[in-house]
C-alpha cells in the first residue's frame, strides 16, 4: 500500500491505494476518480480496455465518499493533481456510501457546521486542520529547544483564574462544585518555581456568552511560565515565539495557505522586534481614529482592530489598568494603577492572541487582591504558599491557538479553526 503524497516517487510500479472517492468524472468512454487517502488526491483512470467490464459499469456509478482499495499502474502526468495518475486495473468497493450530504453547491455555514463531522474531509477544511498542526508543532518544538519543560496543567479545577463570570461547573462528587479550567496558568507558576521555565497545552473553557467571530466556550491554549523574567522579558520571548510559529507555517504549509487563498506576503513581515505601545499611547490612537475609550476600560474588538491597523506586524499593549485584568497581574512600582501586562494583538483584526505579564509574587499584595476581586481565599491557600517559599519575580502568558490558526490562515470566523468547535449555540456533532 502506498500513500497517495509518496505516489510521484512510484512512477513506473503497480501499487495498491487505500481511500474515499472525492469526486467522479467520465469523459471519452473513460472514468477519472479523484480519491482522497488523507495525505493528498490522485486521480485514478478507468478504462474498458483496462479493466473488467463489472468494475467499469461500477466506476461509472460509484457515490461520492466511497471508500474504496484500488490497484493501478503509477503514470507521470504534468496535467494531474500531485503529478501523477493512476491508470486502474483492479477496484473493490469497501462501502458504497449514501447520498452524500456535501455537494459541489454552494451550502450554508450552519448547515456545513451541522455536517462538521463530513465537512472536516474538504480540501480547504484539510487546510487548516494541518495549518492548526504546523502552529501547535511549531510551538512546542520552539519551547522544547529552548529549554522549556512541558508540565500540564488539570482540566477539572478548584478555583477560577481569569475572572468568576465565564466558568463551566460541574458537580464533583461529595467535594461540591468543580469547573473545567480557564487556564493553567495556577499550576504553571507552581511548576516554573518547581522546574524554572515549563509550558502547559490543553483545552480551556470559557463560559462566555458573546457570540463573536473570535470566541469559542472551548479552545486550546499553549501557556509559558518563566522565573525571574520580567515584562520585557516576557514580550522578547513572546515575539520570538510567534514568529517562529509564522516561520514554520510559512515553510512547511505554504501550499496550504495558497489553498485558502492567504497572501503570504503580511506573514513574511512578522518578524521581531514588534511594536510595543502603552495602553495610554492605544487610546491617543483612538481618541484620534474618532473612537475615545475612557481611562480603565478594557478594550473591545473594535478597538483592537483600529488599533493593529497602525502597524504592519502583531503589536503589544502594554500596562493596562489594574481594574481591567485579572487578581494576580503585578502592579507597576512606577505608576501602581496599571499593571505589567502585556497584549499581543494580531493584525487585520483578528485581535489578541496573547495575554500575559509579570504576576503578583509579593505575599501580603497577593492576599489583598484576592480580597479586592472577592475570591475565596481558602481556595488559593496552595497558590499563596507559592509565595511563601521561594517567591521570585516571574511572568508567563496564553497563545490561543485557534486565534493563531485563524488569523495565519485568513479565516473569516474562529469556527473553523478547530475540529469541532464550541459555541454559545453549539455542542454538536
Ligand atoms: O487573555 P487570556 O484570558 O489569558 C489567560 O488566560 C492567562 N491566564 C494566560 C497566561 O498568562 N498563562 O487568554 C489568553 C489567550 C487570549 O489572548 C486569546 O488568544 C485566547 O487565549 N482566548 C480565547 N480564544 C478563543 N475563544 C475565547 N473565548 C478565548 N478567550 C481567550
Ligand atoms: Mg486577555
Amino acid at each position: 500500500m502506498v500513500f497517495i503524497e509518496a505516489l510521484p516517487g512510484h512512477v513506473g510500479e503497480t501499487v495498491e491505494v487505500r481511500g474515499w472517492l472525492a469526486n467522479r468524472r467520465s469523459s471519452g468512454g473513460i472514468h477519472f476518480l479523484l480519491v482522497r487517502d488523507g495525505t493528498g488526491l490522485a486521480q485514478a483512470v478507468v478504462s474498458g480496455k483496462e479493466v473488467d467490464a463489472e468494475t467499469f459499469a461500477r466506476a461509472d456509478h460509484l457515490p461520492a465518499e466511497s471508500s474504496l482499495i484500488l490497484t493501478g499502474l503509477v503514470r507521470a502526468d504534468r496535467r494531474a493533481p500531485g503529478g501523477v495518475e493512476v491508470t486502474v486495473r483492479a477496484l473493490t468497493v469497501v462501502q458504497e456510501a449514501a447520498p452524500y450530504p456535501i455537494t459541489p453547491k454552494e451550502h450554508g455555514v450552519e448547515f456545513l457546521m451541522d455536517h462538521r463531522h463530513l465537512w472536516l474531509r474538504s480540501p480547504r477544511q484539510h487546510a487548516v486542520m494541518r495549518v492548526r498542526a504546523e502552529v501547535i508543532r511549531a510551538a512546542a518544538a520552539f519551547l522544547d529547544g529552548s529549554g522549556f519543560l512541558r508540565v500540564d496543567a488539570p482540566i477539572l479545577t478548584p478555583a477560577s483564574v481569569e475572572g468568576t463570570t465565564t466558568l463551566f461547573d460541574v458537580e464533583y462528587f461529595d467535594l461540591g462544585r468543580a469547573y473545567l479550567t480557564q487556564s493553567g496558568q495556577l499550576y504553571n507558576e507552581a511548576a516554573a518555581a518547581a522546574f524554572g521555565r515549563v509550558y502547559c497545552f490543553g483545552p480551556t473553557f470559557r463560559a462566555e456568552k458573546s457570540k463573536t467571530r473570535r470566541h469559542l466556550t472551548e479552545f486550546w491554549m499553549l501557556e509559558p511560565e518563566v522565573a525571574y523574567l520580567a515584562l520585557d522579558g516576557y514580550m522578547d520571548l513572546a515575539e520570538a515565539f510567534v514568529a517562529a510559529i509564522v516561520r514554520d507555517t510559512l515553510q512547511h504549509r505554504a501550499r496550504e495557505l495558497a489553498t485558502l487563498g492567504r497572501d503570504p506576503e503580511p506573514l513574511r513581515r512578522v518578524v521581531p522586534p514588534f511594536p510595543r505601545i502603552a495602553y495610554d499611547e492605544a487610546r491617543e490612537i483612538l481618541a484620534a481614529a474618532g473612537k475615545p475609550v475612557p481611562w480603565g476600560e478594557d478594550f473591545g474588538a473594535d478597538e483592537e482592530t483600529v488599533i493593529s491597523s497602525h502597524f504592519d506586524r502583531p503589536v503589544f499593549v502594554h500596562r493596562y489598568p489594574a481594574a481591567c485584568k485579572a487578581f494576580y497581574m503585578q502592579p507597576d512600582p512606577a505608576r501602581p494603577e496599571v499593571v505589567l501586562s502585556a497584549d499581543l494583538l494580531a493584525p487585520d483584526g483578528y485581535g489578541e492572541i496573547i495575554g500575559g505579564g509579570e504576576r503578583i509574587h509579593d505575599l501580603a499584595l497577593l492576599e489583598r487582591r484576592l480580597a479586592e476581586y472577592g475570591l475565596p481565599r481558602a481556595t488559593y491557600e496552595w497558590y499563596l504558599d507559592l509565595r511563601r517559599y521561594g517567591s521570585v519575580p516571574h511572568s508567563g502568558f496564553g497563545l490561543g491557538i485557534e486565534r493563531t490558526v485563524a488569523w495565519i490562515c485568513g479565516l473569516e470566523h474562529i469556527r473553523e479553526a478547530i475540529p469541532f468547535p464550541r459555541l454559545l449555540n453549539r455542542l454538536s456533532p
